[in-house]
């Protein structure tokens, strides 16, 4: 079991009662025409791309922030899926120390969405089980000698891994939640296959800090949800679940790890507490906080924009460190294209040679465009700023410098 502190659970939940009937969803953000975030291209691709309207919206009833218009995930989750979670020093190390916290008191897992087995590979093959609907990766897991299911998290999925493998421990998932769709399915599914002390544990970025932070970007096809504690708790008990504690991470920009158990515990840690207060204070609970976020990223774009142009005139080479899902989203928002960033450096094999969705920016391996010519790299992958600040060291000394537009738009060079 996890340490907690005993507080009664009915006089906390009794301001997070619903009625039903009063409720909408309301739009609050519009990022305009965006395409696949996860589909690199090549220059033959083009003219086919798939776009769609980002548009993200708050539920009055549950208080979940959400998009408005869901992507098929076989569009996304497929064969060919690239992002690779082992692609970073810091989430190596990070499910490394979860593996082992989790080994304290527990023997059987099972990962939704286990990518390249970045956190499997620290538990016996025996005991644990992988579900990964992208193929490529499934295969992976699979041939380190994890049980591996390429299939969807669904509650058809869990009533066939009852039958076959029984109740499970821990059920972790790390970035995976708040892929999917249909979050009472998920919840159930996972009420189902927990043992009655069982844990479910999983992290996402959260939404406290994409709004404290505008960091607007985290918001794709990918992440059809950004959560909040509140919302989760509510979630989660109309699904026989509770939290009963929180822990937060530095990760992708701040994330929450959410600890949940089946319903009526009478232990909950104060965290729990905690989150849902400082969420109240910025008012995630209510719309009107979304409405002064959206004016933050509009005025984010517009100083983006102009220190982009700004750099041009005066004559800079400006590009972007880190092909990510989230730099999507601010490119075909701000409509950034080549014109402004001369192209992208990424470490994935998979990205080098193709080009940025939607707004087709050529993707290079930083041994072929890190070098002495560039001036400004716009951080792409600002959730991994320390990271990259100790590995680009020798940029930073002869005065490079890196942009971010978290938590406002700036340059930063040595002071990062
Ligand atoms: P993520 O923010 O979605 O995890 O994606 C990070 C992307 O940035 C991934 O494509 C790998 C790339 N990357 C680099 O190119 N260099 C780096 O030093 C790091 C940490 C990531």
């Amino acid at each position: 079991m996890i340490d907690m502190r005993i507080i009664g659970l009915k006089e906390f939940t009794k301001n997070y009662i619903n009625d039903k009937g009063k409720y909408m969803k309301k739009t609050f953000l519009r990022l305009g025409k965006q395409p696949i975030t996860n589909n690199f291209l090549t220059k033959h691709q083009f003219e086919d791309e798939y776009f769609y309207n980002l548009d993200v919206q708050f539920d009055t009833d549950t208080k979940l922030v959400s998009i408005t218009k869901m992507i098929d995930p076989e569009m996304m989750f497929n064969d060919e899926y690239v992002h690779r979670a082992s692609q970073s020093i810091t989430m190596c190390k990070h499910f490394e120390d979860i593996s082992n916290q989790l080994q304290k008191r527990h023997k059987k897992v099972l990962e939704i969405g286990s990518n390249d087995g970045v956190f499997l590979k620290h538990w016996n093959t025996g005991d644990a089980i992988a579900v990964e609907p992208c193929g490529n990766f499934a295969k992976e897991t699979q041939e380190m000698g994890y049980k591996t299911y390429a299939e969807f998290w669904t509650q058809e999925l869990a009533n066939k891994l009852l039958v076959k493998h029984g109740k499970q421990d821990v059920i972790y998932a790390a970035n995976c939640i708040c892929h999917i769709h249909d979050l009472d399915d998920t919840f159930r599914a996972v009420e189902l296959l927990l043992e009655e002390d069982g844990v479910f544990v999983f992290e996402d970025p959260s939404l406290f800090n994409i709004v404290k932070n505008t960091s607007y970007d985290q918001i794709y096809d990918e992440h059809p949800h950004m959560f909040s504690v509140i919302a989760l708790d509510n979630l989660l008990q109309r699904n026989g679940l509770q939290i009963v504690k929180v822990e937060n991470l530095s990760v992708h920009g701040g994330s929450n790890r959410i600890f949940a158990m089946k319903l009526s515990q009478d232990v909950i840690h104060e965290s729990v507490y905690q989150n849902k207060r400082q969420e109240e204070d910025l008012g995630l609970d209510k719309f009107e906080a979304f409405e002064s976020f959206t004016l933050r990223v509009e005025n984010s774009k517009t100083e983006l924009i102009k220190l982009l142009t700004t750099l041009k005139q005066q004559g800079k080479k400006v590009i972007s460190y880190g092909a990510t899902y989230k730099s999507t989203t601010i490119f075909n928002y701000c409509g950034i294209d080549s014109d402004l960033i001369a192209y992208v450096t990424d470490t994935t094999l998979d990205k080098q040679g193709k080009y940025t969705p939607g707004m087709h920016i050529s993707i290079v391996s930083p041994e072929q465009g890190f070098d002495d010519t560039v001036d400004y790299a716009f951080l792409g992958a600002w959730n991994f700023v320390k990271e990259i600040s100790t590995k680009e060291s020798e940029f930073l000394n002869r005065g490079g410098k890196f942009i971010t537009h978290v938590p406002e738009v700036r340059i930063i060079g040595e002071n990062i």
